[in-house]
Order: C-alpha cells, then structure tokens, then sequence
C-alpha cells in the first residue's frame, strides 16, 4: 500500500502535489517521488520531507504525479522510489500495488532492448506503454494495451511529457479517487490530499481507467467502453478520509483483512500442483532440503503467530518446531547449528529483541528466515532470506491485519517446505484451496461486526477476562487476551484450555467472563468439557464456534460465530472475531485505540 497523487489544472503543480503527499504518509513513507513534465523527476529515499529538501525553489509546471512509496519489490532505496519512466523517459508511472507477471514482462521487454534502472515490479509499466506506442502512437491506445497485458493489482497514475495536461489513472485491487475541481482534476489514492481543494469526487472500480485533463474526466472499462459514473460529495475531515472512513486506523486494518490474505498469498500459489511459490527463498532453497528443525522467534503478536506456526509446520512439514521469545532466546545458550532454521516473524522489522535473536542465530551457523512486512527493514536485511507479507503499512499499534497476514504467510511456507518433505500433492492443493476461500469469508466475519460490537458492550464492564483454546486456537488465546489487554488496559489473560484445572479455573466466578475459542475441530469436545467446567462455576462463557453449530447454545447464549474451513487455516478466521471485540471493547471504554497509552508501535530498544 502506498499514496499515488497527480494533479492537472492551471495551479504550482508542484507545491499541490508535494502538500498532498503529506497527507498520504500514513500509506507509505519509505521513499518518495514526483514528476512534472516542466520540471523533470525529483526522487528521495525516507519520508516526504527529504524530497522536499531537494526542490527548495518549488518546480514549475501546472501537471504531474507523485508517489509515497510502501516498498514490496526492490529495496526503499531512491533509485527504485517512483515515478519511473520507459527508455525515452517521455512515458511516467506511479503506482501502488503488485504487477504480478512483472518478472515475464521484464524478460519480454529486455528482449526487445529496454534497459531497466530500478527492481521494481512497476517499472515494467511505462516501457510496456512505450513499446506498444512503437506500433500505437496514440498514448491512451498504447495505455489500455498495457493494461490488459499486467496482472495483478494497481492503483495507477500515468503521465506522457508530450500530452503534459493528460492523466490517465487505472484501478485494479488498489483504491483510485478522482477530484473533480473547477478547472482542475486530481487522482489520489484516498481522498484526504484532495479535500483541501475540492470535495467532488468520483471512486474508480476495479477494472475502469480515467483519462483526466483540467477540464474533462472520461471513465472507461478496461475495453475502453465509457462509464457514466455520478460524483459524489465527500463531507470527511482529511483524517478521517486517512481511515477510509472508518473511526479509528485499527478498525480500518481489521477491515483489509480480505486484501491482505489476497496480497499475502498473490503470485505464491500453485493450486493444481499443491505447490507454494516463494521467490524470497529462492537463494537459499539448495539448503532448505537439509534442514532438520526451525525455531520460530519472535515477540508479542509474532510470537504468537509462531506459535501457530509450529503446529502448521510440525503437522505438515514433519519437521519439529520450537517458539521462542526474542526477548528470551538472545540471553539462553540456544542449542542449533547449520541445519537448523531461525525463522523471525516481526511486522515492523525492527524489534530489538527479535533481531538480537537472529544475530545470535547467524553467530552459531543457523539458517535464518524472515517473514517481515516491512521492506528494507534491519530484520529482512539481516536474515539469509524472507517471506514478505505484502500487508501494507500497519499504524494501528495493536496488530490485527499484519497477524492474518502472518498466519497466511506461515500456511505457505508450511506448503513449500511441506512438498519438500512429506506433504502429498493432494493435501497441498487441499491447503491452497483452502487458503484461496479465506478472504470471502473474513468478509463474511466482518459483515457481523454489528453483532461483535454489541457483544463487546455487554461485557465492556468487566475488569478481567480469560480467553482459552486448543491445538491451532491456543495460541489464539493468548493473541486474544492480548488484543483486549493492549487496547482496554484490563486483566486479560490467555490459557491453554486443558491448563484450567491446574489452577486457572479458582479465578472463575460470575465476575470472571471467559471467551472460549472452540471450533468443530478435532479438540472440539475438549473444549465443551472446560466450558462446562466454567459454567459449573457460574462463569460467563462467550464460545466462539463455526457456523452451524448450534448444540453449544445449550451452554451459553453468547455466541460468535465464523465460518469453517480446514483446522490448520480455522484461526485465520477465528482471530478475526477476536480482533474486533478487543476493538469495540477499548471504544465503548473510550480508550485511545490507535495509541495505547505506554506501548508503541515498534519495539526498537530491549
Ligand atoms: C501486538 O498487538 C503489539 N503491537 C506487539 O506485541 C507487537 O506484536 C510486537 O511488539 C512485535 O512487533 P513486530 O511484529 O513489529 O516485531
Ligand atoms: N510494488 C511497487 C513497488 O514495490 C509499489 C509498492 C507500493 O504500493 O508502494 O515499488
């Protein structure tokens, strides 16, 4: 995820474009770029304000685009930083989002002479247009040409320096908003950089193109057939248009979560051969055959996303697995060697812990891995290799769409080491089929966050709480306990559900609200037994179950319910509930959501 923003009109394109990007730094912020046809491309690695020291004079011209980029291939470096241009330089892109056959249609282009600056999956772009213009002079017709040749996701803003007052913007996957001004237009990724000059908008869908110039806006399919499409008033302040909307960034986050399992898992499966395809693995994937363990380290929400990790991997790859605290593992005398893999899992890349973990690592001869969502980070520049997430940047300080994408990322790699081992074909392409069905239906979840937030009220009163789960959900059970502690500040705590009796279940009376996670899975009667254990102390029990399971309203009336899918996958679903009753928990106390008091968002010191 990323900020795309042009602007065609008779105003200091440049000032306009540079003040918008401001903006959007929620979105991305690890390089940035402009273009104008009058002024040429101006690019700076780091946050907006380090492309600002280079134009101190402001730029001239009356159109361009510009770019905050939210790195997902090539490093955040100010060479792969957008706009980028074809070889004559005259064809200029930015764009947010994956162009999956990037690789084939960099190979294509090579072959016919291009030379390519940067190793970005984007840059492929303008050199399609500009080869398609060889035979289509015209650049809308070469334009359209090239965009029924990508796959995959874009939000996309294209300028040609001799059509300076044309914008062509696409989208597909990735927001697009066209601003309709007097005698102006704009494209922005979300509206909050267009609001300051006017509040008439129009939202592309996916497959539709806008050919802007400052006094026309014409919208067409991807066929180039024209779209009649109203404008709308937006009446946002700017920073709710940052939250697409929605009240708080961490609800907006919850809510990606379909898109973040679709841009976790694009271009990485293989479904009719059971197969998982990693390119981050590649350069190590001659020692993955030799190795004889992984341990999984990481901290917080990462740890616990390894710790479902483990039961993946161990069920499915037949290697065995341990998880350990980073915060841990760096000051034990860890036992491992050259065929043991040291996985970190870490959203921001940075946690001091987690990475002090892989040094450690690195030092006594271990494979590390990474599964990292932040490009460039010290922790995926340190492992030998990685799975990134694709998530987008995550600014809520609770993690919610980064553990799903986690958790995703972990079913892959379950699959590619899997298929190397003792994984069968047929139980690969089950797991891929499964893990293509996910985000419809965490879409099904979210469409009952009405009835999660009612929930979430009921108990809102409550000063402790006790989450418990089994196999695949008893890590869940601690993220969930987690979740409420980080948001709401009350006493939540995580058990293992056959752990209650040893000494959990004497907190448990009718004050004392437990969630349990039980979905028909192959711990399902266990853990109706540890209900009725709750129950039998007069313990409010909130179950969270599959749908369709009515016998345990016998037990409580207090149900959320997800759909099913296959046990390794079901606590992709079953976090998701979890999330949201956190969520709503913390706001019906009015609680800072997005900055919970003492924490932040990335852990960098020990
Ligand atoms: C989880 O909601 C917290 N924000 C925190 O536990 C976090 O997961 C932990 O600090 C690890 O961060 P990382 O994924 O960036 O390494
Ligand atoms: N995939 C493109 C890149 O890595 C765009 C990333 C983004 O959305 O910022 O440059």
């Amino acid at each position: 995820m990323c900020g795309i923003f042009a602007y065609t009109g008779e105003k200091d394109a440049g000032a306009i474009l540079i003040d918008g990007l401001t903006s959007l730094e929620y979105r991305g912020y690890d390089s940035a770029g402009i273009y104008l046809p009058d002024s040429g491309c101006i690019k700076a690695a780091g946050p907006v304000s380090e492309l600002r020291k280079k134009i101190p004079g402001g730029l001239k011209g009356h159109s361009g685009i510009a770019h905050l980029r939210w790195a997902t291939h090539g490093e955040p470096t100010e060479e792969n930083a957008h706009p980028h241009s074809g070889e004559a330089g005259e064809i200029w892109v930015v764009h947010n989002g994956i162009i999956e056959n990037f690789k084939e249609l960099k190979e294509k282009l090579q072959k016919a002479g291009h030379t390519f600056k940067s190793s970005t999956d984007t840059e492929v772009m303008p050199h399609l247009i500009e080869e398609h213009m060889k035979a289509e002079p015209d650049f809308e017709k070469a334009t359209f040409k090239a965009l029924n040749e990508i796959r995959g996701t874009y939000g996309m803003a294209i300028q040609y320096k001799n059509e300076p007052d044309k914008i062509i913007a696409a989208r597909m996957g990735a927001p697009v908003v066209i601003g309709l001004g007097e005698g102006e237009n704009f494209v922005a990724s979300d509206a909050s950089p267009i609001l300051r000059h006017t509040r008439q908008v129009v939202y592309l869908h996916d497959g539709e193109v806008a050919v802007l110039t400052p006094t026309i806006h014409s919208i067409y399919t991807l066929d180039a057939l024209k779209v009649e499409r109203q404008a709308e008033e937006v009446d946002w302040s700017t920073e709710v248009a940052q939250k697409g909307g929605y009240e708080h960034f961490m609800l907006k986050e919850i809510m990606e979560g379909p898109e973040v399992v679709e841009n976790t898992l694009r271009g990485r499966l293989i479904p009719e051969q059971g197969l998982a395809r990693l390119g981050g693995l590649e350069r190590v994937a001659g020692r993955l055959g030799e190795m004889e363990r992984i341990i999984i380290v990481g901290c917080g929400t990462a740890y616990y996303a390894g710790l479902t990790g483990e039961y993946m991997l161990e069920e499915f790859s037949g290697l065995p697995v341990e998880v350990e605290l980073g915060s841990e593992f760096r000051y034990r005398k860890p036992v491992l060697n050259n065929r043991t893999i040291l996985l970190a899992i870490s959203q921001s890349g940075e946690t001091a812990d987690t990475l002090e973990a892989i040094r450690e690592g690195k030092r006594r001869g271990a494979l590390t891995l990474g599964i990292v969502n932040t490009v460039g980070s010290t922790i995926a520049r340190e492992t030998d290799a990685g799975v990134y997430n694709h998530a987008g940047p995550e600014i809520g300080v609770a993690s919610t769409k980064a553990l799903v994408s986690q958790l995703t990322a972990l079913a892959l790699l379950t699959i590619f080491l899997g298929r190397q081992r003792t994984m069968a074909a047929s139980e690969g392409s089950e797991i891929a089929a499964a893990l293509l069905a996910l985000p419809e239906k965490i879409r099904m979840i979210l469409e009952t966050r009405e009835a999660i937030e009612a929930m979430a009220k009921k108990y809102a009163a409550s000063r402790d709480f006790l989450y418990i789960g089994r196999k695949y959900n008893y890590s869940l059970a601690f993220e969930g306990a987690l979740k409420l502690k980080e948001i709401s500040y009350i006493h939540a705590e995580g058990c293992g559900a056959g752990e209650m009796k040893h000494g959990p279940l004497a907190m448990i009376d009718e004050n004392f609200p437990t969630l349990a996670i039980a979905p028909q899975d192959s711990v399902y009667e266990k853990m109706l037994s540890n209900i009725q254990e709750i129950k039998a102390r007069k313990g409010p029990v909130i179950a969270l179950t599959t749908e369709g399971n009515t016998d345990i309203e016998s037990l409580t009336s207090d149900i959320l319910y997800v759909p099913k899918t296959i046990e390794m996958l079901q606590p992709i679903l079953n976090v998701v509930p979890l999330q949201l009753f956190a969520y709503y928990f913390a706001k019906e106390k009015g609680l800072n959501v997005d900055r919970p008091r003492n924490l932040a968002k990335s852990v960098t010191v020990e």
